[in-house]
């Protein structure tokens, strides 16, 4: 396993996506343990991006709880249907929120947080088992190439849930 990330300055987006998409690849792969891997993916996102928030939430019991993350401290747990990110586990689909004020019903867990996007995850029986969440401190951050590359790494984690 590498020990240092590599992340060059000045990529576009997309490149900046393949730069590190092998590089999480190379630190899961053969780890077995999910809070494991994906503590080391959210650290690379984090790390790789320079997002404000990056974590997830899983399902249980009827409400998304609070999973491992990098960034500052979040609201523990949220109701389905309830922000983005319950009502992305609701409609079982990928939200990208422009500008985060617009957005009727936005949790607001860190007053920095201008945009987001949330991606579910699903397990074997085709049920949201865990979302993956994604704040930026800049309007209008996410777009569809972080959809189609972040939808792709936090996949890898699928197996193990
Ligand atoms: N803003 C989210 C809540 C989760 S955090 O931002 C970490 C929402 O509306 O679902």
């Amino acid at each position: 396993m590498a020990e240092e990330l590599i992340v060059t300055s000045n990529l576009s987006k997309e490149k900046k996506y393949q730069e590190l998409y092998p590089q999480i690849f190379a630190l899961i792969q053969g780890e077995d343990d999910l809070i494991a891997s994906l503590s080391n993916m959210l650290s690379a996102l984090k790390y790789g991006f320079g997002w404000l928030w990056v974590g997830v939430y899983f399902v249980k019991n009827s409400e998304l709880v609070l999973g491992p993350f990098q960034g500052p401290i979040a609201c523990a747990r949220i109701q389905l249907g309830r922000g983005v990110s319950g009502t992305s586990w609701h409609n079982k689909e990928t939200i990208i929120v422009d500008n985060v004020d617009k957005f009727p019903d936005h949790i607001i867990c860190n007053a920095a947080s201008k945009s987001e996007i949330v991606i579910p995850v699903f397990d074997s029986q085709g049920e949201v088992a865990m979302i993956l969440d994604v704040d930026s401190d800049m309007l209008n951050d996410f777009d569809k190439i972080d959809k189609e590359y972040l939808t792709k790494i936090i996949n890898l984690i699928a197996p193990l849930l």
